[in-house]
């Protein structure tokens, strides 16, 4: 038998001896969540806590396989609007110039050495995913453009009212959606999200300036 042969037979035949002893759905998923949970050693709760699904993960991570049924959707969504927390000045429409520096910024805390490097401030990173001033070039296309946002839709209170919505947890519009939830995870204070929202709105912000 030439050495070809016998390693086309033998293939299959270390895949099926692999099949037969690997653990079983369950235990193969129970033993992945050990592992990331046993990662971090020495981490803050905030942080770990992050590697265990809430409830909403765990009805979002049947997408790939199955569609969202109505009963779960709106599940996801209530679960979203109840976590919205508002800033406790009431004022929704921070400073746009604070925000225009957020949503370029990609800071946050990074594990180095297995210690927490924490940042004084987390960035927002919009523009990973989103255009929004129409002079910046080095911006994602993974969602929806946000260039002239306020020039379209206006500053009516509904609509900073959803902005500040939308961004502090997507889910509450888009269950299950790409776009992080920011202010439910913690990555952005509420202070923080309307600097962001006032970037958006503001008649004086690049977003909204031709
Ligand atoms: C990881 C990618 C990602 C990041 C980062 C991200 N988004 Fe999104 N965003 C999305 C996706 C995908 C959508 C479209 C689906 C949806 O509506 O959730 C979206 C939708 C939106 C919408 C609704 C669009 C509309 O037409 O009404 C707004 C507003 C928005 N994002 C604002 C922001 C802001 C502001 C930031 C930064 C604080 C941000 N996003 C960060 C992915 C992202």
């Amino acid at each position: 038998m030439t050495r070809m042969k016998l390693v086309l037979l033998c293939v299959p035949a270390a895949v099926a001896v692999g099949c037969a002893t690997f653990p079983d759905q369950v235990t193969t998923q129970k033993l992945a969540e050990k592992m990331v949970a046993e990662a971090y050693p020495g981490m803050p709760e905030s942080l770990t806590r992050r590697t265990v699904q809430d409830q909403s993960q765990k009805i979002c991570s049947k997408i790939g396989d199955a569609k969202l049924t109505e009963a779960e959707a709106a599940e996801v969504v209530k679960l979203a609007r109840a976590s919205i927390k508002y800033p406790q000045s009431g004022k929704l429409v921070g400073d746009w110039k604070v925000g225009a520096k957020l949503a370029y910024n990609g800071s946050g805390s990074r594990i180095r050495g297995g210690k927490l490097e924490k940042a004084k401030e987390n960035g927002a990173l919009c523009s990973n995913c989103h255009a929004l001033d129409p002079k910046e070039v080095n911006v994602g296309n993974l969602a929806p453009a946000l260039t002239d946002f306020g020039a379209q839709r206006g500053n009516s209170e509904a609509m900073v009212k959803y902005a500040y919505e939308k961004i502090y947890n997507s889910w509450a519009y888009f269950p299950c959606s790409n776009m992080p939830r920011l202010g439910h995870d913690g990555h952005l204070t509420p202070e923080q999200i309307t600097h962001v929202v006032a970037y958006l709105i503001d008649p004086a912000s690049p977003v909204n300036r031709k």
